[in-house]
């Protein structure tokens, strides 16, 4: 069995520490730390830039993890490579040249995911999948963190799951939006590779333990 991933989203810490933040995370079990750039187009809202992440970065002892909710993402491909990015994911909808962007992510020496929103059919990856390295579900409409998480992103993920066994592709499953102990213990069991989290986490009394237990469900 493989190891279970939990990648917590930066958008629910508080903002006036990151500092402080960003130690509790790279004093934690966390795997990944998952960064989400909005630009009030592709989402009705706004979040970070890059003069804010070039700094997050150097704090941060875990690999990134960057969701990219933007229009054009191939513009800023050579800006998120600079943080020192692990994985670049972008929007199956924000991408009309979707094959294109993908390889120019790993020609620029990442891996690349493509992100698919709730209404997005799973089987719209099928001429994509062997060339990717992540397919990042939304449990929620992107562009806010805390909402109810959308419980038929279960099934896709078992959609995706064989999708990914058919066509032989080696890409993880990561989900994002209103995971917690409860959904994400039957993510996990529906196949999921990589858990976000960002409310359940930092807003828990003890992030630490809330990381740990999360860890604890891919055991
Ligand atoms: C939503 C973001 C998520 C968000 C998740 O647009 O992509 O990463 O931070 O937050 P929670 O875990 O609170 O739903
Ligand atoms: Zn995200």
């Amino acid at each position: 069995k493989k190891e279970l991933i939990i990648s917590p989203s930066l958008l629910a810490a508080n903002f006036g520490n990151l500092e402080r933040e960003l130690e509790k995370i790279n004093n934690s079990e966390a795997d990944w730390l998952h960064i989400d750039i909005m630009d009030g187009v592709f989402v009705p809202n706004i979040s970070f830039g890059f003069p804010v992440l070039k700094y997050v970065s150097k704090l941060s002892e875990k690999p990134l993890d960057v969701h990219l909710m933007i229009v054009q993402p191939e513009k800023f491909i050579h800006e998120v490579k600079d943080l020192g990015t692990m994985m670049m994911n972008v929007h199956y909808e924000a991408c009309v040249h979707l094959h294109r962007v993908v390889q120019q992510i790993k020609d620029a020496g990442m891996k690349a995911g493509v992100t698919l929103n709730p209404s997005t059919p799973v089987s719209m990856l099928e001429d994509i999948i062997r060339d990717v390295d992540m397919v990042l579900l939304m449990g929620v409409n992107p562009g806010f963190g805390g909402q109810k998480f959308i419980e038929h992103t279960i099934g896709k993920v078992r959609v995706l799951r064989e999708l990914i066994e058919r066509t032989g592709s080696s890409a993880l499953i990561e989900v994002d939006g209103g995971v917690n102990l409860d959904t994400g213990a039957r993510l996990v069991e529906a196949g999921t590779d990589v858990l976000v989290t960002g409310s359940a986490v930092f807003k828990a009394p003890d992030m630490g333990e809330m990381i740990h237990r999360l860890k604890m469900l891919g055991r």
